[in-house]
């Protein structure tokens, strides 16, 4: 299939500059006129009061002046459509490389080609346009990540598709621009862009599992994590999407944040979150347990070891 490779930021881009240019020079042409004529013809000393000449109309210069605005906004009309058929020109992807999957409230991501799922902190080789297929478990969220270009929806039951492209290394952040319910305007996103070494090596780890210290402390965590049901809704196994009702949690302690990159991935935070959900992020599906400060302990310090 032929793709379009192209890089939506950089269409946006002109396109704004475009109507930026000209929306300046209509304003400054305005305003000059209307300064300039406001003192031209201003009240003098020597004035007599009476009115001046009234000019109803001139019919050459209305003429002018809507056919320049006709055709500066058929112009940009025009221009628009273009720049949407360009940016959307990516159509249905028969493999894509990423898969976004909007939950609320957090980003699942899959890589079908490296077998790999994670959650929320989302790696992309920079340099290479990537195919991103969107969609959602449950109500419309919407992916926007205002330095790398465009926003994608991502609805329940239907895929859109869109090529990310990001030229350097680095983390660019974005955020769920679509009302999707409590935590919306804590759904976070962060694009991690690695060089292309650098990706290959974050697949690599991704696959490669060598837990810290298992100790007694990291057994009894393991084991409250299946005791507890944790399990019916996290997984933590990189290569399996099910039942991802909550992020999967494999490599979960090489995350920098959680609870979709609003907090630090830290003991303090993951202590809170454990012990009231609701507290720390109000709405949360994730229930409250009631865990004990010892089963509290336990399962950070195995979350804090997986990686
Ligand atoms: Cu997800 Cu708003």
């Amino acid at each position: 299939m032929d793709l379009p490779e192209v890089s939506s930021i950089n269409i946006i881009k002109d396109l704004f500059f475009y109507f930026l240019g000209a929306a300046v020079i209509v304003l400054g042409l305005v305003s000059f006129y209307t300064i300039f004529y406001s003192w031209k013809y201003r009240r003098r000393k020597n004035s007599k009061d009476e009115e001046p000449e009234q000019i109803h109309e001139n019919r050459k210069f209305e003429f002018w002046m809507i056919g320049l605005a006709l055709a500066l906004v058929t112009g940009f009309f025009f221009y628009s459509l273009n720049a949407m058929n360009r940016i959307q020109g990516v159509p249905e992807h028969p493999d894509p490389e990423l898969v976004i999957v909007g939950h609320q409230w957090w980003w699942e991501a899959n890589y079908p080609k490296d077998n790999i799922s994670t959650a929320n902190e989302v790696h992309i080789p920079a340099g290479k346009m990537v195919h991103v297929k969107f969609t959602s478990a449950d109500v419309i969220h919407s992916w926007w990540i205002p330095k790398i270009g465009r926003k994608m929806d991502l609805m329940p039951g239907y895929d859109n598709y869109m090529s990310i492209y990001v030229d350097k290394p680095g983390v660019y952040r974005g955020s769920c621009s679509e009302f999707c319910g409590d935590q919306h305007g804590w759904m976070k996103i962060r694009l991690i862009a690695h060089t292309p070494e650098g990706f290959e090596r974050w697949k690599k780890q991704e696959h490669t599992h060598a837990p810290g210290e298992q100790d007694s402390l990291f057994y009894r965590g393991q084991q409250l994590f299946h005791t507890k049901s944790c399990t019916s809704c996290h997984s933590t196994i990189v290569t399996k999407k099910n039942p991802n009702i909550g992020p999967n949690l494999a490599n979960f302690a090489s995350r920098e944040y959680f609870l979709s990159n609003v907090k630090k991935n830290n003991t303090a935070n993951l202590k809170a979150w454990l012990r009231d959900p609701q507290q720390l992020k109000p709405g949360a599906h994730m229930p409250n347990f009631a865990l004990t400060t010892e089963e509290v302990n336990a399962l950070t310090h195995y979350l804090q070891n997986l990686k």
